[in-house]
């Protein structure tokens, strides 16, 4: 057995503030997580990340933090935070926090400060003079629209590669990097397990030059992935993670093999890889596409064999629903759920479940403009009102929608009672009307629900270690059917995927050790039909 505990255990995201609420504002929060953890290790996971809980205003739910070192009230407090680890400790739950440090948010006292004209501050972020009351460069920022913004007040502008409430921090300055140990170290002193580092590939900026004009980006050629940046992940690992047993993973947007590998050379455990999740993308995130089940495969073989450890994951806080975007959740909402979870938990890596997943959570709909909370959504439906061909309220709601990430962030639906069980109070945001037949109390009674599939794949998983670390080989002989070997010592296991909704001829002894169907047809692989077999 392998001695790093994420290599043998599943990881759940949390999204807090629609987790559960236990005191009834309408915000998940602390006491409702803890509450939650008997649920938790039924299904099987050892590790909890924590999306952000720290002091925000909230422009980007928590990922514009502005004290590092204070829970936000409406999750809770510090003392429970602790407790939520001890408690999970108690039932063998590992709990991670995010790490934001690509930027601050600007209510933040080093912003604040800044602001007032202490030049000391100042330097935390990329305060520069404009050109003729024009922006010191042409960078665009990932929420679409110019990545700087005009003080009056110090008569310069700051750089912000998200919203503007959220001033990349200039990690050319050593303080910065003194601030952000301390931060590291003032967490994992108190028994936090680790940190999923935000957009982590993007912090150290190469130069302010203008970029190459691009469509999407323009600018990233001087802050992706650079050498900078890799030597400030060497620099935490010897300083800091060495020091501990814990998980660094790294959210890393537009790498490739060998940008990724590097990663795993004393920086990051494993990292967050987008090509699989983009794959529904056109000529432009917004533009999106069907995504074929070749695609899929073809695309999750390439970073299996590419890279020697990684993340395994199919949803986030910051997309839609896998069974709406990989899978015809709608007709086929088992299949297509345990097929995905098939995959997420038989492959090479850490599997990452997003909270809901488990029971087979799906989007929303396309939501209103006044319904959206999402930030992102919000500037693309402001950039889309500006070009007439694409600002025809039909088509501007659809690809809005593409980029809108209030689907993952629904409350969580527990019960078929008033909004979902997840508040007695009016939650936060909207609740998914599907609650009333995809909610975990449902699933817990019904021994053939998606949830009672997670349950038994993730028990499978770790009874068999080949799933964890064995090596992995890949047979790509049929058309739609993602067919694999794990072995490890002298035992090895055989799964077979139909990705597909359709039904796939294909001869096989139907003799098998899971699947998700209870009829097997030994001429066909029904759809989205898993089988796993020792060979
Ligand atoms: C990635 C996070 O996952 C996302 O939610 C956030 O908006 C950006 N980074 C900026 O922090």
């Amino acid at each position: 057995m392998s001695n790093k505990y994420f290599e043998n255990n599943v990881v759940y995201q949390i999204y807090p503030r629609s987790f559960k609420d236990s005191n009834g504002d309408g915000f998940g929060d602390l006491q409702g997580i803890i509450n939650k953890l008997d649920y938790l290790k039924d299904l099987g996971v050892g590790i909890l990340w924590l999306s952000p809980i720290y002091k925000s205003p909230d422009f980007d739910n928590g990922y514009d933090i502005s004290d590092y070192y204070q829970i936000d009230s409406k999750y809770g407090t510090m003392e429970d935070l602790k407790l939520l680890i001890q408690e999970g400790k108690k039932r063998n739950i590992r709990i991670v926090m995010d790490l934001v440090v690509n930027h601050t948010s600007t209510e933040h006292e080093w912003f604040l400060k800044a602001l007032k004209g202490e030049k000391e501050y100042q330097d935390f972020y990329y305060f520069r003079k404009g050109l003729n009351k024009k922006p010191p460069n042409n960078w665009q920022g990932c929420f679409t629209g110019s990545a700087w913004k005009y003080k009056e007040e110090v008569d310069l502008w700051y750089l912000h590669l998200f919203a503007e409430e959220q001033a990349d921090l200039n990690w050319h300055n050593p303080e910065v990097m003194k601030e952000v140990k301390k931060i590291l170290n003032y967490y994992l002193e108190m028994g936090v397990y680790g940190f999923r580092c935000d957009v982590i590939n993007y912090i150290y900026k190469n130069s302010l030059k203008d970029g190459k004009k691009s469509l999407y980006l323009t600018g990233k050629e001087h802050y992706q992935n650079t050498q900078g940046m890799h030597d400030i992940l060497k620099e935490l690992r010897r300083d800091v993670f060495d020091k501990y047993d814990c998980l660094v993973v790294g959210e890393t947007g537009m790498i490739t093999l060998p940008t990724g590998q590097a990663f795993l050379d004393k920086e990051l455990d494993m990292f967050f890889q987008f090509e699989v999740s983009s794959l529904d993308f056109g000529i432009l995130p917004v533009f999106h596409k069907k995504i074929k089940p070749q695609k899929l495969i073809n695309t999750l073989i390439k970073w299996q064999n590419g890279i020697t450890y990684n993340t395994l994951f199919f949803e986030n806080h910051d997309g839609h629903r896998c069974l709406n975007k990989y899978v015809d959740g709608l007709n086929y909402h088992y299949h297509g759920a345990t097929m995905l979870a098939t995959i997420l938990m038989t492959l090479k890596g850490t599997p990452f479940i997003y909270q809901g997943q488990e029971i087979g959570m799906m989007d929303l709909g396309v939501l209103k403009e006044e319904e959206i909370n999402d930030v992102a959504a919000k500037y693309v439906e402001k950039i889309i009102k500006k070009i007439p061909l694409l600002n025809i309220k039909k088509i501007r709601r659809k690809l809005v929608d593409n980029m809108n990430r209030d689907h993952s962030r629904t409350p969580m639906q527990w019960t078929s009672d008033t909004n979902a069980g997840f508040s007695k109070g009016k939650p936060w945001f909207k609740v998914n009307p599907n609650y009333l037949n995809i909610n975990v109390e449902k699933e817990e009674n019904d021994n053939s629900s998606v949830l009672a599939f997670y349950k038994q794949i993730i028990q499978f998983r770790k009874e068999n270690t080949c799933l964890s670390l064995g090596d992995i080989k890949f047979d790509t002989s049929h058309k739609n059917i993602f067919k694999y070997f794990r072995t490890y010592n002298d035992k090895a296991l055989e799964i077979i995927i139909n990705v597909s909704s359709k039904n796939i001829k294909y001869k096989h002894a139907t003799k098998c050790l899971l699947s998700n169907y209870k009829l097997l047809n030994e001429n066909i692989l029904q759809p989205y039909e898993i089988l796993i077999k020792t060979i």
